[in-house]
């Protein structure tokens, strides 16, 4: 079946930050047997930008070439292994609408990822991550398209170079295209609630009177989800793309030397000896958290969200970014490094 190709297609509705560029070529992929189609017009443009939800990009320009949203469907749930169950669900599955279906199908491991914008087919891309969970710890293969050579691969996790937000696929971008991803969740008389994260815990105790480690995984959810909403800006009523950066990491001695300065930094010990500190709260000492700046913003209950407050381009939001990377350098001496693909 072949693709339909728009043109001038604006792209305002199809990024969270809602900003309002437009694609030059753009067409929907929604079944597999569109994907010859799809590789005949990646093969004449020299390649394609391939869309998911769009909560993880910056436009900062109208795409030249060909856009590709991808909306292939279906979820399938095999009980069959002893190590666990597998589930296979198509990329243009909606990540939180998944996580609740899987909830609902009484297979736990994806609970604290809940309510994360975006998709299925990106949630390997930057390895989603949130309350003590990434999802490179559940994910078993990744099945992609090498539009070039025609081929369809199963990339093991341990061939995706999973780490903190990053993977292989964020460094060769548009060279494969995601068309699903298989999880390997645990059966539910295994399964343990990942309770870590101090906020989690501590709702969890409060509003289920018992410990957080005998919560079910539908109680986690609803926790998560309760965090989430207290803390990060509603896409559908405020643009932006969640976390703007990453959460920087530091040696011990470049941590000891701030945590001189600054006692209360807040920092969290890495397994390798290095350490996470967290930019929302060296963005918040900066005296960003809540500041304007023209059609663009700093969240006022989350200084690691940039907003768009309505209107705003992507060069708004690249020149506050700036900002803030260069004030957080000169007061702690530290590089944020931004967490959404520019594009
Ligand atoms: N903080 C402040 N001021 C702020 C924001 C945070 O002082 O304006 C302090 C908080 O009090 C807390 C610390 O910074 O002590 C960390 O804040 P929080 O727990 O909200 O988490 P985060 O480090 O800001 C990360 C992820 C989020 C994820 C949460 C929960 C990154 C870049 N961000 O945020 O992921 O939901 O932890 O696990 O790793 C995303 O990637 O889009 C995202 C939202």
């Amino acid at each position: 079946m072949k693709l339909s190709i728009e043109t001038a297609k604006s792209l305002g509705a199809l990024n969270t930050f809602g900003i309002n560029a437009k694609a030059e070529r753009f067409a929907v992929l929604q079944q597999r047997s569109q994907l010859d189609d799809l590789m005949a017009h990646c093969r004449a443009e020299g390649g394609a930008f391939f869309l998911g939800g769009g909560s993880n990009i910056l436009l900062t320009r109208d795409l030249p070439g060909l856009t590709i949203q991808v909306d292939l469907r279906g979820v399938a749930i095999d009980r069959t292994h002893a190590a666990g169950i597998r589930v296979t669900a198509a990329a243009g599955e909606n990540w939180h609408a998944f996580v609740m279906h899987l909830i609902d199908q009484q297979v736990p491991g994806l609970e604290n990822l809940a309510l994360i914008p975006g998709t299925v087919g990106a949630s390997p891309i930057q390895n989603i991550g949130a309350y003590g969970l990434e999802v490179m710890e559940r994910i078993a293969s990744v099945e992609v398209l090498d539009w070039q050579s025609g081929e369809i691969l199963q990339l093991a996790a341990s061939d995706c170079r999973f780490a903190y937000r990053d993977s292989i696929f964020k460094h060769h971008p548009g060279h494969w295209l995601v068309l699903s991803v298989t999880f390997l969740c645990p059966h539910p008389a295994e399964w343990q609630p990942v309770v870590g994260y101090k906020e989690l815990h501590d709702m969890l105790e409060r509003e289920t009177g018992g410990p957080a480690t005998s919560a079910s995984p539908r109680q986690v959810a609803d926790a998560v989800i309760a965090i989430r909403s207290r803390k990060l800006p509603d896409p559908r009523k405020i643009g932006n793309a969640g976390s703007f950066f990453k959460n920087p990491v530091v040696t011990p001695l470049e941590c000891e030397a701030l945590l001189q300065a600054h006692p209360d930094l807040v920092h969290y010990p890495q397994a390798d000896g290095t350490f996470k500190l967290a930019a929302g709260w060296l963005i918040d000492r900066c005296g960003w958290k809540g500041r304007i700046a023209g059609a663009a913003g700093v969240h006022e209950n989350q200084a690691l969200v940039l907003v768009n407050r309505g209107g705003a381009s992507g060069a708004d939001v690249v020149a506050l970014s700036q900002a803030i990377q260069s004030d957080v350098h000169d007061r702690f001496g530290v590089t944020l490094e931004p967490e959404p693909v520019f594009l």
